[in-house]
């Protein structure tokens, strides 16, 4: 059983880094309440809560995607590529945090696109998209028209393009099933989003044709950071911008509402703030 604990903004004050008095969305799961109380406590405590409110599932999760999603990883072990990560870092001589691996639940994801209200025809990018389990989630369950993602270590980039084949082979079958039954219930959408992930450095990506941009920031380094937070200045006025764990200062972004959003991760139970702008 799923929560989805959130409160808005009351009274419309303008949101700025500054005054904003967090209307925080929580998600959280049951057990993860009881299994990871302290690190759960330790982010919402980290940031202003003003109350947790209404509980809902967000209609475009469903477990059968959920269940083809699991279809596209089921030889693939997150722990096992989190310690891939590690030493491919190792082996290109670049051993810092940046190659940390982690990763949101399916459900996790979907219910933090949702909201940024995904609309139909936006390209979705991922920066450092690592397995791209973000990128997969975000056309499984969004009206995206594109989903892309850039990866930097090639051996991590190896499991997103086995991924990638199999949402296409899926979806090419489903989309050949829709067009000769009379359109019965599908979980897949009459038009899929196209998926294009591959390897190289996200600093060299030309981001002002995305609409939404995700980044797992967890572990990436105060340079990194920087780099994005100024070059964020270059995206298209309505593309919104979700950083997990790390704040930005970018002038040509302003919060979202809500501005915060507690996610869970799904290889450890516990839970990340993700910071959500809007390009001004
Ligand atoms: C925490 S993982 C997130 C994976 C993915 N975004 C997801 O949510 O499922 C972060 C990834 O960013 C990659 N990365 C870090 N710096 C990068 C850069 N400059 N260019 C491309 N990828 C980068 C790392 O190798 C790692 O796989």
């Amino acid at each position: 059983m799923q929560s989805m604990l959130c409160s808005r903004n009351v009274g419309g004050t303008p949101l700025s880094a500054r005054n904003y008095r967090a209307p925080i969305i929580c998600y959280t799961q049951r057990r993860q309440a009881v299994q990871q109380p302290y690190l759960a406590r330790k982010m919402i405590q980290s940031y202003p809560l003003l109350a947790h409110t209404s509980s809902t599932r967000l209609c475009s999760y469903s477990a059968e995607k959920e269940a083809i999603f699991r279809g596209f990883y089921c030889n693939t072990e997150t722990a096992v590529v989190s310690e891939l990560a590690q030493s491919e870092g190792q082996r290109l001589g670049i051993q810092n945090d940046d190659w940390f691996y982690g990763e949101f639940s399916f459900e996790a994801i979907t219910s933090l696109l949702q909201t940024i209200n995904p609309k139909e025809g936006e390209v979705f990018l991922d920066l450092g998209s690592g397995m791209g389990k973000a990128v997969l989630a975000a056309a499984l369950t969004q009206p995206f028209s594109e989903c892309r993602g850039v990866e930097f270590l090639p051996a991590v980039h190896a499991y997103a393009e086995k991924a990638a084949e199999m949402y296409d082979a899926s979806s090419k079958a489903a989309q050949g099933t829709l067009e000769s039954s009379s359109g019965g219930e599908s979980v897949w959408p009459r038009h899929c989003p196209q998926v294009k992930l591959e390897v190289g450095d996200f600093r060299a990506v030309d981001m002002t044709t995305a609409d939404v941009i995700y980044c797992f920031a967890t572990c990436f380094s105060r340079d990194v950071v920087d780099y994005l937070d100024m070059s964020f200045t270059v995206l298209k006025p309505g593309t919104r911008v979700l950083m997990a764990s790390k704040a930005l200062t970018c002038p040509d972004l302003r919060p979202w509402d809500p501005p915060v959003v507690q996610v869970e991760m799904s290889h450890t139970g516990g839970t990340l703030p993700v910071f959500v702008y809007e390009r001004i």
